[in-house]
């Protein structure tokens, strides 16, 4: 609170001290609130140890509304100058008066619709457990009121092309109504993607922390450009630093072994709160380039999500209660095969991808996730093990992220 009263004129500094605020408050209401879900029946089984407790679960929504109560008390900081008075000296001394930025207010207040909306979504859906089609829906609709603002006040839809791929189409193409569409599916990939790379403690918080870090440092390099790239970054930092304080708060607990789930709503909401900076602050290409593991878990589960092969209600990895490790978890595919299954398969196969066990009416085969085929690759691990692995991943592949958007850039845009 300190911080927050001694930096009335520097934003930056409210909003670390709101998210050092947000992660003290998240860290003390969740271990509080456990009871009252428990009462609720707001619960999951912790699938993969030995006495399978029933734990508090959605735990993401308290995260979610200490967050959002933190935005909301950051909202006047940076128009701070507009009541101080410093923004009246700057009217008088300038002879077309400029206006209170109506338009920075408006993506603000957009950009938290969208996210209370999608916390409100993911909540549901943990509540009803709603179906993929309607979960494929709901980030959907709450990044309408994302793209309204950006339709009133950027409206940007041409995109230039890399250059190897200018001879087809020319270096500027006008996407259009496309660009919108391709928008919302940001919004769909980045909430789905990170709910199916779930299902061991801490994986859904570990991952989402790694890219909210990730997009902080892309923020800072740019703190030192031109004026515009500086505000749209400083606007991504004020969204992302408060949700890398709440989901450390929330970590402390979700971590192995889990005292709470965090649920669909902490996976809906961290997403949307990515989608969110990505695109109001018009980096969503490097945004994407953070979520390659998502990326690849997604393109790994397209057969399944798409019921190409069939799929269970879930696919997280198998407990052995004698060795107390993890293992990978199988699917049962009935012969014949499809013409599609037998693609499918035959490609992973060659791709080492899959291991296919041939029984006499059936064939058995690993569920396509990332978390199956780490154990497919590296053995069984242990749930901790398991999760530090997929962290691990993340930060080598951001890393990666990182070189291919500063180093490598040159080859595909003249920057
Ligand atoms: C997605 C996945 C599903 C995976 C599930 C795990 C797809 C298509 N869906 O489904 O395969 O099994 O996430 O979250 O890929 N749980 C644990 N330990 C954890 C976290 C969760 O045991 O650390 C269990 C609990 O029983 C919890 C349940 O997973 O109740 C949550 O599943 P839910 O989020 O409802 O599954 P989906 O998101 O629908
Ligand atoms: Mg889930």
């Amino acid at each position: 609170l300190v911080i927050i009263f001694n930096t009335v004129h520097d934003p930056l500094s409210a909003s670390i001290g709101f998210s050092i605020l947000g992660c003290a408050i998240t860290w003390r209401l969740v271990p509080a609130l456990k009871d009252s879900f428990l009462k609720a029946n707001l619960t999951g089984k912790d699938v993969n140890k030995l006495d399978k407790q029933i734990i508090p679960e959605s735990m993401g929504v308290v995260c979610a509304t200490v967050y959002l109560v933190c935005l909301f008390l950051f909202i006047p900081f940076p128009f701070m100058e507009w009541f101080t008075g410093k923004g009246i000296i700057s009217r008088t001394e300038e002879f077309h008066a400029p206006t209170f930025p109506h338009h920075k207010l408006g993506e603000f207040l957009s950009a938290m619709l969208s996210l209370q909306s999608m916390t409100f979504l993911g909540f549901a859906d943990d509540v009803f457990d709603i179906r993929w089609r309607y979960k494929l829906l709901l980030p959907t609709i709450a990044s309408i009121p994302l793209l309204m603002v950006y339709y009133v006040n950027f409206g940007e839809t041409h995109i230039i092309m890399p250059i190897p791929l200018r001879f087809l189409l020319g270096r500027v193409v006008d996407l259009g109504l496309l660009y919108y569409v391709y928008m919302g599916m940001v919004a769909v990939f980045c909430t789905n993607s990170i709910n199916i790379l779930a299902g061991i403690n801490g994986v859904e918080v570990g991952q989402s922390l790694v890219i909210a870090c990730s997009i902080a440092i892309n923020d800072y390099l740019f703190l030192n450009g031109s004026s515009p790239a500086v505000e749209a970054h400083l606007f991504s930092l004020y969204f992302i630093l408060p949700f890398i304080g709440v989901s450390l708060g929330l970590i402390m607990h979700n971590w192995y072994p889990s005292r709470v789930f965090v649920g669909d709503t902490y996976c809906y909401f961290a997403g949307m709160t990515f989608t969110v900076v990505g695109i109001l602050a018009h980096f969503s290409k490097t945004l994407l380039l953070f979520f390659i593991p998502q990326i690849f878990n997604f393109i790994y589960s397209v057969p399944q999500l798409f019921k190409l092969i069939d799929c269970p209600r879930h696919r997280m990895p198998k407990f052995n209660p004698t060795t107390q490790k993890l293992n990978y978890s199988r699917v049962h595919i009935q012969k014949p095969l499809g013409i599609p299954a037998f693609v499918i398969l035959k490609i992973f196969s060659s791709l080492g991808l899959v291991e296919i066990t041939e029984l006499e009416n059936s064939i058995e085969v690993n569920n396509f996730t990332l978390l199956n085929l780490l154990l497919l690759k590296f053995g069984p691990m242990n749930e901790r093990t398991l999760t530090i692995v997929v962290i691990i991943i993340q930060i080598f592949t951001s890393c990666i992220a990182f070189i291919i958007r500063y180093r490598l850039v040159h080859l595909f845009y003249e920057i």
